[in-house]
């Protein structure tokens, strides 16, 4: 089948330029933080460690336009003024709203930015979601993600679950004959075991892996492994939470008011020093918990504080 253009110019694409993270405290001052600061994204795409992810930017249950629209454009304009340069996005989100923002607040985009989104995820309501794989439905997300974004390829696309009706070689072989095609740079999978990223990693090259990861939900330790040993990002997302070590009196509590910090940017500060291939995407509607998150980046704990922490964590 022929895929018919998007009608839009394509945004320059320069060399992806690093730019260090500015500190919420100190907005003008960067800040060079140790090696792992950025992760190289499909062997070329350099991405600051700290992410953003939208879909807090629309409706409760990821349903329907935001209560204001205004303030979310603000928060993603606010995202990349502060240094972020990899915003991850789905077509379900809203749907479609989170991607529409994304383009109306920062199209033409800046030369560094990565957006990565996501399809194969139908919705039905407000947090109602159902996997549809089949091929010609994910050329069809893939073509009206490329339109909403306002992109001629797509940095990350990924496959948002596998449809358990459809042999993901099917659906991964749509997306990289999409590929092939130049609609999409590089191909990512989320919510899967180490099983299934093996499988994946025989219909296409996958180059990133999206699961729910945080200090106190670790079932995804081994996708985790696996994409260490074989140089895929790995993209937890509900990062903020810190599970049991949330409650007042637990180590990271203690390590919180030490540092004069937030739990959440605990929580995020250990999922950076666990693995240089994390790239946490928290996900905010508010610009002060923005600039907070972000401040996240620069916290650092010697590593005997980080032990006895991840110490309880196993516990
Ligand atoms: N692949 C998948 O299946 C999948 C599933 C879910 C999410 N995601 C992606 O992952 C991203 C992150 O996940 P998430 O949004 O579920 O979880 P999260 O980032 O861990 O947490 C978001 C929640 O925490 C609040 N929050 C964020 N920063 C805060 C702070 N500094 N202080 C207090 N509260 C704070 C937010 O509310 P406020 O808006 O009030 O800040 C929101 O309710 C999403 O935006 C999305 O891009 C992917």
């Amino acid at each position: 089948m022929s895929t018919p253009s998007t009608g839009f110019a394509p945004p320059p694409r320069h060399e992806k330029i690093v730019k260090p993270f500015a500190t919420a405290q100190n907005p003008t001052t960067m800040t060079t933080t140790p090696a792992g600061n950025t992760f190289t994204l499909g062997g070329d795409l350099v991405i600051n460690r700290l992410g953003y992810g939208t879909m807090r930017i629309v409706g409760e249950g990821a349903w329907g336009e935001p209560k204001d629209p205004g303030n979310a454009r603000s928060v993603l304009r606010h995202a990349v003024k502060l240094g972020i340069n990899f915003i991850d996005t789905a077509d379900a989100y809203g749907p479609e709203i989170s991607e529409r923002l994304i383009s109306e607040a920062l199209y033409p985009y800046p030369s560094d930015l990565v957006i990565a989104t996501k399809g194969g995820l139908t919705r039905q309501g407000p947090a109602k979601w159902a996997p549809v794989g089949r091929p010609e439905y994910l050329h069809q997300c893939v073509e009206m993600s490329l339109r909403r974004l306002r992109v001629e390829r797509i940095d990350l696309y990924q496959l948002h679950r596998f449809d358990p009706k459809v042999p993901v070689e099917e659906s991964l072989g749509k997306l990289q004959e999409l590929q092939q095609a130049g609609k999409i740079r590089h191909i990512g999978i989320s919510e899967v075991n180490r099983a299934e990223v093996e499988r994946a990693q025989k219909a296409a090259t996958i180059v990133s892996v999206q699961n729910k990861y945080n200090i106190g939900e670790r079932s995804s330790e081994d996708a985790l492994r696996y994409c260490e040993a074989n140089g895929l990002a790995f993209i937890p997302w509900y990062p903020v939470a810190a599970g049991k070590l949330a409650k007042p009196g637990s180590i990271l509590d203690h390590a919180a008011k030490k540092h004069n910090v937030s739990l959440g940017q605990l929580a995020l500060a250990w999922l950076l020093h666990r693995s240089p291939n994390i790239i946490p995407i928290p996900g905010t509607s508010s610009l002060e918990h923005l600039e907070e998150n972000t401040a996240a980046a620069n916290l650092h704990l010697s590593e005997a504080e980080w032990a006895e922490i991840e110490k309880q964590a196993a516990a």
